[in-house]
């Protein structure tokens, strides 16, 4: 066999032995998507996570109405009004995100004890009365615990924070009582 037949046949099995690994890694990789779409249903309902009501309350409707409340302090009316709609559509998420609790509908429970003083807070915001904010900002408090009481969570009691806290979770009154 001559030399440059020898580094011809070398190259070719060179190059067989590249396309044996391309396709074996290929059908590795189908076999991998193969069995990950069979996964893919049970696996997707695992990893799905759905915020519990108290994890939205902490995250979502808390922050908010403490800010509110500050802005309200500063007399910020731009972002009084700015945190007054991410209050209203965390709790539209927060219903539409659990429509029932107890067999209660959620979203209308909202709507019931906290439409009248969001409405309030928006027209005293508009006008910048400051005197209105307070009253509605106490009325929207008062609207956390009636929903909290009627739920069997009046354990968690809000109140309209200070300036020595600006927390609005009120854990100091029943260990006074
Ligand atoms: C329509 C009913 C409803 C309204 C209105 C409501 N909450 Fe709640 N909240 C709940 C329920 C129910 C829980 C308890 C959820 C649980 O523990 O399963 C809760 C729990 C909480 C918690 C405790 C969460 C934790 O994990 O520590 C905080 C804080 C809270 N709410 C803040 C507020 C504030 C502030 C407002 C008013 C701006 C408010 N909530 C209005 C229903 C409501």
């Amino acid at each position: 066999m001559s030399r440059g037949k020898r580094v011809r046949i070398r190259r070719r099995s060179n190059l067989l032995a590249v396309i044996a690994i391309a396709v074996t890694a290929g059908l590795l990789a189908i076999g991998i998507a193969a069995s990950r779409s069979v996964a893919a249903g049970p696996e997707a309902a695992r990893t799905e996570y759905l915020p519990s009501i108290s994890d939205l309350m902490i995250a979502t409707i808390q922050p908010r109405h403490e800010q509110l409340w500050r802005a309200g302090q500063d007399k910020n009316w731009e972002f009084a009004s700015y945190e007054l709609g991410n209050l209203r559509g965390a709790f539209n998420r927060l219903g539409l995100a659990h429509p029932t609790v107890h067999d209660i509908l959620f979203p209308e429970m909202i709507a019931s004890v906290t439409e009248k003083p969001l409405d309030e807070l928006d027209g005293a915001i508009q006008s910048k009365d400051g005197t209105g904010f307070a009253k509605a900002y106490a009325d929207l408090t008062s609207a956390c615990n009636s929903c909290h009481q009627a739920l069997n969570h009046g354990v968690v009691e809000i109140r309209v924070p200070s300036r020595t806290s600006a927390s609005d979770l009120d854990t100091n009154r029943r260990s006074q009582n």
